[in-house]
């Protein structure tokens, strides 16, 4: 009899499991993944298109809430009360199609980086709709926390309306590498390294890969 229990348990443990799995799986679905790790391919190729193809020190005018970088992640992380994830998601999509556009609108058409860019942007595209796709709609027309609907109007404010203390000058590489370091923190199920995890949401992992980067490339 105890046996039987016992199995009994076991069989719905098993059961809970396999249907929990689907659950945890869909906010990164595959195809999302595989929109992003194209981007991620086309992002490792920043340094020499956003600097090594530029005029030394070269900034471009963003605006103030154009500049979202992972502490800012975890400063949002911690003012909002139960902040849903798919939230941040779509504040990064936001963000950088501005980043995006901005970058590109500076490079004549005969400039080294200007198909880079825009091959980028087309990734980043697809990816977006990929996003959108695999989403309800209702999810996107739900009302967004406070401080995130302030960012949200901030970004999306007519560019002559914007106060002049909200621009800031930043570089196109460090706004790709702010692109890359939140990516992989928002979207961390489909850069996940199974044998040896990581926190890519932490400055310390970024840092770490620095030494690398300094290195000349071939
Ligand atoms: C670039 O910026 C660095 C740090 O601010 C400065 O030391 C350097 O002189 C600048 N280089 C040029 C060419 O302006
Ligand atoms: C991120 O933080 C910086 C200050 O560290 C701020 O200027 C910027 O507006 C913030 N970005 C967003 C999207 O809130
Ligand atoms: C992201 O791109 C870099 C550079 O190409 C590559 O080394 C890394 O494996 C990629 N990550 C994933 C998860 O595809």
């Amino acid at each position: 009899m105890v046996q039987l229990s016992t199995s009994f348990f076991l069989l719905g443990a098993l059961l809970g499991l396999f249907l929990l799995t689907p659950v945890l799986m869909a906010p990164t679905p595959a195809s999302m993944c595989t929109a992003l790790k194209t981007l991620n391919d086309s992002l490792s190729h920043r340094r020499r298109f956003m600097k090594h193809n530029l005029p030394i020190n070269y900034t471009i005018r963003v605006h103030q809430k154009e500049i979202f970088r992972l502490s800012n992640i975890s400063r949002l992380r911690l003012q909002v009360k139960e902040l849903d994830e798919l939230v941040l998601q779509r504040l990064w999509f936001q963000v950088n199609q501005g980043v995006l556009k901005k970058i590109i609108r500076v490079l004549p058409e005969r400039h080294l980086s200007y198909q880079y860019t825009h091959t980028l942007e087309t990734l980043f595209r697809d990816a977006e709709g990929v996003f959108v796709q695999s989403h309800r709609a209702e999810i996107f027309q739900q009302e967004l926390p406070e401080t995130i609907q302030d960012i949200w109007d901030c970004l999306t404010e007519e560019p002559d309306r914007v106060s002049e203390s909200s621009w800031r000058f930043a570089s196109p590489k460090f706004l790709l590498d702010s692109f890359c370091h939140t990516m992989y923190c928002l979207f961390s199920e489909c850069f996940a390294n199974a044998e040896a995890p990581q926190d890519y949401c932490h400055i310390s992992y970024w840092r770490k890969g620095r030494k690398k980067d300094l290195q000349p490339e071939s």
